[in-house]
């Protein structure tokens, strides 16, 4: 497995957490950066990090900002990618589980590096359900790709 890790500025201290906690789970990963807390636009760092989860170069994204919101709506726009914001262990699981999510969102303002750990940990071991929700999923893909539901 491997995620494609990114950030702006405003998460960049985040993102190097996840990077250490990563290591220490022996979970390879990839960093698009930012490499720096130098102001940055968001947007380029999460389409970076999206495309090569949309690619398959990496399997998930974690991708984070101030919020996780701009970075959440950057990665969503890149065809194949399901991204979420999560803030609490509820939306990690469940947003693999119905959704399957393949790129979770985090803000460094909103959730703790520990609890950050904590969700990448559950996102990352938690299967999705299919059956009715593969059906979603794929309504999903249908709006993405132009169609009227
Ligand atoms: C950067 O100031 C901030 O706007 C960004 O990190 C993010 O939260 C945007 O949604």
């Amino acid at each position: 497995m491997k995620i494609a890790l990114a950030s702006d500025h405003g998460a960049f201290e985040l993102k190097e957490s996840i990077k250490k906690h990563l290591e220490e789970k022996g979970i390879a990963y990839e960093d698009f950066g930012c490499y720096s807390k130098e102001s940055v636009d968001y947007p380029r760092f999460a389409y970076i990090a999206a495309k090569a989860v949309a690619d398959g170069t990496c399997d998930y994204g974690v991708i984070c900002c101030t919020t996780g919101l701009g970075v959440s709506m950057a990665a969503n726009k890149v065809k194949g990618i399901r991204a979420a914001v999560c803030t609490n262990e509820m939306l990690a699981e469940m947003t693999r589980r119905h959704n399957n999510a393949n790129v979770l969102c985090m803000g460094q303002n909103v959730v703790s590096f520990e609890l950050a750990n904590t969700l990448v940990d559950i996102f990352l071991a938690t299967p999705f359900e299919g059956g009715r929700h593969q059906r979603r999923v794929d309504l999903l893909t249908d709006i993405e790709n132009g169609a009227a539901l």
